[in-house]
């Protein structure tokens, strides 16, 4: 086992109703004034923005608002927000939405704390000193944002999506009822399960050894979700089936599927990042496009971990050839992805390159020939090019 930081800083508020305590929540926090951050409509369409105005409202909060994240959210707005709160003395952000709206939370709360250019953060040419505090409201089950460290935003020149990692945006506190899921649509659900199902599989495809515990964890954690996701497909006002995908949400990217690991390979996640940058794609279904392409690429320089994924996961049989297994545990990952309408190539994910955009997203995914990805395999610039295309369908 590895050498390993846990820290988990997030309170967790989970279950029917418990959007009510925001008002006294943010009240902890010994605020002066928040900014309340949303999407594009969901929230207010449900009532649920009215019900956390009311809310802060009882606790006697001061607030403003700014609405219009969109998913892969935009730097544009981001300096809007930060403007804003300059502007209004806002000292607490709460994120009301999913992990874009999060993510656009977690970057004003950077840049506010800051005299520079927030984006110098997303491409790495300073590290943040500081954040806003940050709590959230959780709407989807999916980024994990409301315990993970990153925030990942789009800058709409050059369409470069980038992220940005740090200890000091961890959220405050994460508000979770599963009830408030149940109006996403069946393909933001499904997306969600794969986004979340994948975190942990970044984690899990690693160069480590002897992770009994976090392996069993991982097992376990991603066969939850793909069962539940199942019945979700069917049933989506499954209450039990929605807050154990919520709950498996957080845990999936709060650092503890990585615990005694090198911390993963995450290559499917930057491959991702570029198209959902270029092509506006939603996350976890992005993530499904790739993913077979990239197994299928790596596995023989792991063969042994790609068959222990396959017959604890996939409850594949284990044949006599590890690579066998692999390969066979790769296609029902594929044959589970179809069953929730999830695509398995970027034809399927609505994505069709020409050769000059092949060609751009590998340079943009390996910054351009700076860097390689992953670690199950180092990936440079053509073997990303490489895995791009295979994964044409
Ligand atoms: O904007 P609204 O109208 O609210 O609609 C959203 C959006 O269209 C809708 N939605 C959310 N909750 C809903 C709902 N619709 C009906 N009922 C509800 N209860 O769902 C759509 C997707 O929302 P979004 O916030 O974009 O989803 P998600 O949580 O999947 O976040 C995706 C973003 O997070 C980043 C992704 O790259 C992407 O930009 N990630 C962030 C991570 C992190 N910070 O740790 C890790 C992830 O790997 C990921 O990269
Ligand atoms: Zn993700």
């Amino acid at each position: 086992m590895e050498n390993f930081n846990y820290y988990t800083p997030t309170k967790v508020v989970f279950g029917k109703g418990t959007e009510e305590q925001t008002g006294e929540l943010v009240r902890q926090q010994g605020c002066r004034k928040v900014l309340v951050h949303y999407g594009s409509g969901s929230v207010k369409r449900s009532g649920l923005l009215d019900r956390i105005y009311g809310a802060l409202d009882q606790a006697g909060i001061d607030y403003i608002s700014l609405g219009g994240v969109v998913p892969n959210p935009r730097l544009s707005l981001v300096y809007e927000g930060i403007r804003l709160c300059k502007e209004e003395g806002v000292d607490f952000i709460l994120a009301v939405g999913g992990g874009s709206v999060i993510d656009s939370a977690k970057a004003i709360g950077y840049g506010v704390a800051d005299e520079g250019d927030v984006w110098d953060f997303y491409e790495k040419k300073r590290q943040p000193q500081a954040c806003l505090p940050i709590g959230v409201v959780l709407t989807i089950a999916a980024a994990g944002s409301e315990m993970s460290d990153s925030s990942v935003i789009t800058k709409e020149e050059g369409w470069l999506k980038r992220g940005c990692n740090s200890d000091l945006c961890r959220v405050r506190f994460a508000v979770m009822n599963p009830e408030l899921t149940m109006t996403l649509p069946k393909y933001q659900t499904a997306s969600g399960c794969t986004d979340i199902m994948m975190h942990t599989m970044e984690r899990y495809f690693n160069q480590a050894e002897n992770m009994e515990l976090t392996d069993g964890i991982s097992e376990h954690l991603i066969r939850t979700v793909m069962k539940n996701a199942k019945i979700l497909m069917d049933e989506p006002d499954n209450y039990n089936a929605r807050a154990e995908v919520m709950w498996a949400g957080s845990l999936s990217h709060n650092g503890l599927t990585g615990c005694g690991t090198d911390g993963g390979d995450w290559a499917s996640h930057q491959l991702e990042h570029e198209l959902g940058g270029m092509f506006d794609v939603a996350h976890g279904a992005g993530l499904a496009a790739v993913w077979g392409s990239w197994a299928r690429y790596v596995a023989d320089a792991r063969p042994e971990r790609f068959a222990q994924f396959a017959v604890n996961v996939m409850g594949v049989e284990r044949a006599e050839d590890d690579m066998d297994t692999a390969l066979r545990g790769i296609e029902a990952m594929e044959e589970f992805y179809r069953s929730i309408d999830m695509p398995v190539n970027l034809r399927e994910l609505g994505v069709e390159p020409t050769e000059e955009q092949f060609r751009e997203l590998a340079e943009k995914c390996s910054h351009y020939r700076k860097r390689t990805i992953g670690c199950v395999k180092k990936l440079d610039v053509d073997d990303i090019y490489q895995i791009y295309k295979n994964a044409r369908g």
